[in-house]
């Protein structure tokens, strides 16, 4: 495996094997000193076209955790701004030595195209409103650490609410999550749902009262105001009364749900409930999870699938 540009790229058993290498990253991040010297001299380039908190932080973490040299490249204050083309700044970067790219673009697509003008590897770190791997990798592995499932989603009820037309990952999620046999339930209004689903058929419901005493997990998502040409919602107030996380909505969900949201979330709008009181919340687990996750993709594309005792067992 050289690239993670979409999740449909990842056979179920290479996700079972990187979620389990994730069980080790998390322990290595335990340690006193929480750094192994696996990637000791690879460069990881983080190259960002889009705003992000999370994703960035998470891979740069990531990164340093196993030794990794990190570069970041800022589009806001870089050549992109002088009229500098993506495959230029792609093969300048290049040219000072990244093994790997982590690219993030309002396009889609981009991340694909990058892995064509280089010889580096290349994680999508979330394309438009395309794919977005590692969040669903991450999410997966957040539901089957909270439930004790090893990796297998067989007979999960997952309700993914909002947004799922302008959501990267919905979309990856909906893949990955169906796959490793959970029941996915998309539930928005009809001008949130995507237009084009491909060979899935994915349930719907335009209705969260109908599923929200029997999901497992309740997936939200952000509205995504900055990815419409147009309004397709209804006012802002009426969208949370119809598919937002309110405190009665909370209160019916089973004591053993997860709720959980990629971020970065619109409180008030898609979540009306304070998810630091809300037992049933695993957003702060999502996180801490997505460091351990992207240590093991890293560690895949840039050492292979083959985990050597030595490499994991050092501190740095
Ligand atoms: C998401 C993204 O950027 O795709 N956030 C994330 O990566 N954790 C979701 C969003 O922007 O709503």
């Amino acid at each position: 495996m050289k690239h993670l540009l979409s999740t449909v790229d990842l056979a179920a058993d290479q996700v079972i094997g990187i979620m389990a290498l994730a069980d080790r990253m998390a322990e290595v991040g335990l340690r006193s000193v929480p750094k192994v010297p696996a990637l000791r001299g690879r460069t990881v380039a983080s190259v960002f076209f889009e705003d992000s908190t999370r994703t960035r932080v998470s891979f740069e973490t990531a990164a340093k955790r196993l030794s990794a040299d990190t570069l970041t490249f800022n589009a806001s204050t870089s050549s992109v701004n002088k009229g500098e083309s993506l495959r230029d700044t792609i093969e300048t970067l290049s040219a000072t030595g990244v093994d790997l790219f982590v690219v993030r673009h309002r396009s889609a697509g981009a991340p694909s195209q990058v892995a064509r003008w280089t010889a580096s590897s290349v994680v999508n770190a979330g394309d438009g409103a395309h794919q977005h791997p590692t969040q669903a990798l991450l999410d997966a592995y957040t539901i089957s650490r909270a439930l004790g499932t090893n990796g297998r989603l067989d007979g999960l009820r997952i309700a993914i609410v909002g947004d799922i037309r302008h959501s990267r990952v919905a979309n990856s999620n909906l893949d990955l999550l169906g796959r490793l046999g959970a029941e996915v339930v998309c539930v928005a209004p009809p001008t949130l749902l995507p237009t084009d689903r491909g060979d899935r058929s994915v349930a719907v419901n335009g209705d969260l009262d109908d599923v929200i005493d029997e999901v497992d997990v309740l997936y939200m998502l952000r509205v995504q105001r900055e990815r419409m040409a147009s309004p397709r919602l209804p006012a802002g107030s009426e969208y949370a009364r119809r598919f937002g996380l309110t405190p009665d909505r909370a209160a019916r969900l089973k004591s053993s749900a997860l709720v959980m949201h990629p971020g970065p979330m619109n409180r008030g709008t898609e979540i009306q409930v304070d998810p630091g009181r809300l037992a049933q919340s695993r957003v702060l687990d999502q996180v801490r999870n997505g460091v351990a996750i992207r240590m093991a993709v890293l560690f895949t594309l840039l050492c292979g699938e083959d985990m050597s005792e030595q490499v994991l067992g050092g501190e740095s």
